[in-house]
């Protein structure tokens, strides 16, 4: 698929007389046209000023589709409801990398490769070591996903497609077992091998609960649940950690390094980290009185000088319902009821405090709905997951979305280094006074 130009034309015109000028505009198969200004600077020495690029479309892709307004998202066209309910986590790998879900050969294949790059290589223990054992899950990431980059210089040169390609499949395949390495690290368990006999989401959940003393036996439910969040997380158009992979990767970097930085950014808890503190101010919650307590705390979140947001509600893009809010309060709800934990004070706290939200004139004005992060963090404690690493969990399942988005920037030819410009309001040019004459 490819930007086709509109027959429209975008003219931008000035109140001083300056002479007024013409952008293209380009369309794409759905969503919103772009005005294509990259004539800007060089016909009117002006830039455009969006931070936080709230209008900026920064790139075209052909990966993921989210309508905001109708609560949508599409991986390569397909409705999330329907790859989280039809398919599972490598299927859907398989088609944000390709653009199209595999056959049943495609699949075994696929499948295959990913199971035979589990293992990392046997150095990487001892660089774990270094960490304190109390060490952030997602610092261990960070700095232990820039270090493949130390093992793998056959498959470093991002100009060939098939180097490429072993990266990806190398950067999928051992992201559970570093997850699950950072898990076992901070209790102070053995790391556990990867199995090749297991499913990609069986292998990692019994990489983080399996013990040398007793055998592990895989719960169906917990890896379905499991399979369905990854998939839920795997990608989600140009979001901060995603544009930071794109931006790391226009210099040419390694894709090591690129999804080091993107991991880094979904950190944050205005991104990826929210999920972490959503379940915090659950527990919070909970602890202060729960279900009568949200009242006041809704209170506390509408006071702008409290500082205090709801965490895991409000999105850049979706302005109606998260599709995968949806999804993981389904989810949630299957594995408490599998585990008999249908009165889950945190889960029910979760849902009146929706309620609650859904019904207040601050977020009913604002658009403020749940996003993936609202329920989450339940569904993952439930499983077994500690608090500080769901963040991590979601760097997993987004690295498949990041390689997907870095490799076709890099196939993309119309793609250069990013470098955005600023509306400079510091000083003038001034010279430096001798040390006796400064204030
Ligand atoms: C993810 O981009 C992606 O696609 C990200 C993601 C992905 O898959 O990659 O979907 C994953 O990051 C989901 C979002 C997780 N973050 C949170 O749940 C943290 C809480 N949410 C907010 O920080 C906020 O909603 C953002 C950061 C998600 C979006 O912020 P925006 O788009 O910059 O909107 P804003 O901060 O300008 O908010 C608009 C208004 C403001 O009030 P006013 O100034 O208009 O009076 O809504 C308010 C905000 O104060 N607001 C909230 C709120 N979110 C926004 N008020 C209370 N609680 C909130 N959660």
């Amino acid at each position: 698929m490819s930007v086709k130009p509109s027959d429209v034309k975008a003219t931008l015109s000035f109140s001083d007389g300056t002479p007024a000028v013409e952008f293209p505009l380009y369309k794409g198969t759905i969503g919103p046209d772009v005005i294509d200004i990259r004539s800007l600077y060089g016909k009117t020495g002006k830039f455009t000023y969006d931070p936080g690029f709230m209008s900026t479309a920064a790139c075209n892709s052909s990966i993921t589709y989210i309508d905001g307004d109708k609560g949508e998202l599409l991986y390569r066209g397909y409705p999330i409801e329907q790859l989280a309910v039809n398919c599972d986590f490598l299927e859907t790998c398989y088609l944000l990398l390709n653009g199209e879900l595999p056959n049943a050969a495609e699949k075994d294949k696929f499948v295959d490769t990913v199971t035979h790059h589990t293992m990392v290589n046997e150095q990487m223990q001892y660089f774990f070591r270094g960490f304190r054992r109390d060490a952030h899950p997602m610092a261990v990431l960070v700095a232990s996903v820039g270090a493949l980059s130390a093992f793998y210089h056959d498959s470093l040169d991002i100009n060939d497609p098939h180097h490429r390609e072993v990266s990806a499949i190398r950067l999928i395949a051992k992201l559970p077992t570093l997850v699950a390495m950072a898990y076992k690290y901070s209790v102070g368990q053995p790391f556990v091998y990867p199995r090749n006999d297991l499913s990609y989401s069986a292998n990692f959940m019994r990489m983080m609960f399996a013990v040398p003393a007793e055998d592990y036996k895989t719960n169906d439910v917990m890896v379905r649940a499991m399979d369905r969040i990854f998939i839920l997380h795997a990608d989600h158009e140009q979001n901060a950690s995603t544009s930071t992979v794109r931006l790391s990767g226009s210099s040419g970097a390694n894709p090591f390094a690129c999804i080091a930085a993107g991991i880094a950014c979904l950190w944050g808890p205005a991104h990826g980290g929210a999920n972490e503190a959503a379940l915090s101010m659950l527990e919070e919650i909970n602890r202060n009185g729960g279900v009568a307590k949200i009242g006041e705390f809704v209170k506390q979140v509408k006071d702008k000088n409290s500082g205090v947001k709801l965490m895991g509600f409000g999105h850049r893009v979706y302005k109606n319902y998260d599709p995968r809010a949806k999804l993981m309060r389904e989810t949630t709800h299957e594995v408490l009821n599998a585990l008999g934990l249908h009165d889950d004070p945190l889960f029910k706290l979760a849902m009146a405090l929706e309620k609650v939200a859904l019904e207040d004139e601050y977020f009913v004005t604002r658009k403020l709905y749940p996003n993936v992060d609202f329920y989450s963090g339940i569904v993952q404690r439930a499983i077994g997951i500690p608090t500080a690493l769901f963040t991590g969990i979601f760097a997993l399942a987004r690295t498949v979305g990041w390689i997907a988005q870095w490799n076709e920037m890099i196939s993309d030819p119309e793609q250069k280094i990013g470098r955005p410009r600023q509306l400079f309001i510091g000083s003038q040019s001034r010279s430096v006074p001798p040390m006796n004459a400064r204030k």
